[in-house]
């Protein structure tokens, strides 16, 4: 089966992190939903076995799913956290009567007062800055350009008092949760990069320079009991059973890891060890086999043969490491498998110059409905 993936080339969607993040299904999970429709693929239950930024969990919940969500990355389980676990608006009820808030925005909600308190906060010269900077990074050969010294020192000052309300119960578990997704999302877009953290620019992007604000995300309500994972999803193979899993793995060598290491800092703020001309925290215990041709078959076939799932849905692509005789020879053993593909604009960057270079690629979708 064949489509025309119109979504595809929406190009300039500016929502958070979506549009910069390798492989998100932002601009795709409409049609993946369409054509899951179309073949009465349908449940109760999802698994986003990749889930990146939530993107494709989020849609489904919206749908009424009861969702299962997992990734490697910390800053990942924080969003699944903010997205998938909390079902309802924040309150901030013990928070805000210790905050003093201006008579200006008494009108805003609790969850936009909040966010315009974070706003106003003065920066600290914290990790971020010192290791991130030019400023904080003066003495180095080659100084870190990820954010102007200003909004390094601004990251620093919410992240420590976001970490500090939680400490002193006058932010609740959820509560904490949003707050490092609002911060999160708004990162990349004030960072002097192309799109991933495993370079800087040596000259300043115009976005990095304009003062980094926080915006309130948009929460998704619910009634389901979410559950959210921060692990190599493969070690749940064993304790979940779902209608609808769906695997969205990486289709090449690069890990992602590497690529966001900088946020993942931010997430965690754990003060990590770092290394190199861009500052690397060590990544050894987030990579996946999934970027290792050999690795990644194997894993396929572990997952598919012992999960416990009604449909195993694949997005993959045809230029990934996996072939697609190799997937259907694995998938093929375990039920029916149908291949659904989409043309696919691919960008090189997130610069509009690229628009010269766009090429379509196939974007893949691998259906297997259990024969029992
Ligand atoms: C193609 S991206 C998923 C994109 C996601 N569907 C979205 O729309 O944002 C692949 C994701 O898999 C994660 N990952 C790779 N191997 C993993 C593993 N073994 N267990 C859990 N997560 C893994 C990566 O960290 C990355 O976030």
């Amino acid at each position: 089966m064949h489509l025309n993936c119109r979504n595809a080339i929406s190009l300039v969607k500016q929502e958070g992190l979506l549009v910069r993040f390798i492989g998100n299904k932002d601009s795709l999970v409409d049609t993946i939903y369409n054509v899951l429709q179309h073949k009465e693929i349908e449940g109760k239950s999802f698994f986003d076995f990749f889930s990146g930024t939530t993107n494709v969990a989020r849609f489904f919940k919206k749908m009424n799913y009861q969702i299962y969500s997992s990734d490697l990355l910390y800053f990942s389980y924080c969003l699944q956290k903010a997205y998938l676990i909390n079902n309802a608006d924040p309150s901030f009820e013990s928070l805000l009567p210790k905050l003093k808030i201006k008579t200006s925005t008494l009108f805003n909600n609790p969850f936009e007062n909040i966010i315009d308190y974070l706003n106003s906060l003065v920066g600290i010269k914290g990790f971020i800055y010192k290791n991130y900077t030019p400023e904080g990074t003066k003495l180095l050969e080659i100084p870190r350009m990820y954010f102007t010294s200003e909004n390094g020192a601004k990251i620093d000052a919410i992240r420590q008092i976001i970490e500090e309300w939680y400490q002193s119960n006058n932010i609740n578990e959820n509560e904490y949760y949003i707050l490092l997704t609002s911060l999160i999302e708004a990162v990349p877009f004030y960072s002097n990069i192309s799109g991933v953290y495993g370079a800087f620019f040596k000259h300043w992007d115009r976005r990095a320079l304009k003062p980094l604000q926080l915006k309130p995300i948009n929460i998704i309500e619910g009634t389901q009991e979410n559950q959210a994972f921060n692990t190599d999803s493969t070690k749940l193979i064993n304790n979940i059973d779902v209608d609808i899993l769906y695997l969205d793995p990486p289709y090449n060598n690069r890990q992602y890891a590497p690529n966001y290491h900088v946020l993942e800092t931010i997430a965690k703020y754990d003060n990590p060890i770092i290394k190199g001309i861009t500052g690397m925290r060590d990544y050894k215990n987030q990579k996946s086999n999934f970027c290792n041709k050999s690795k990644a078959l194997e894993e396929l076939d572990l997952i598919a043969s012992k999960a416990k799932y009604k449909h195993l849905i694949l997005s993959y692509n045809n230029e990934g490491i996996m072939t697609e005789s190799n997937i259907l020879d694995i998938l093929n053993k375990y039920g029916k498998t149908e291949l659904v593909e989409f043309d696919y604009l691919r960008f090189k960057s997130h610069n509009i110059e690229s628009l010269k270079t766009k090429k379509y690629i196939k974007e893949q979708l691998y259906i297997l409905s259990c024969s029992n």
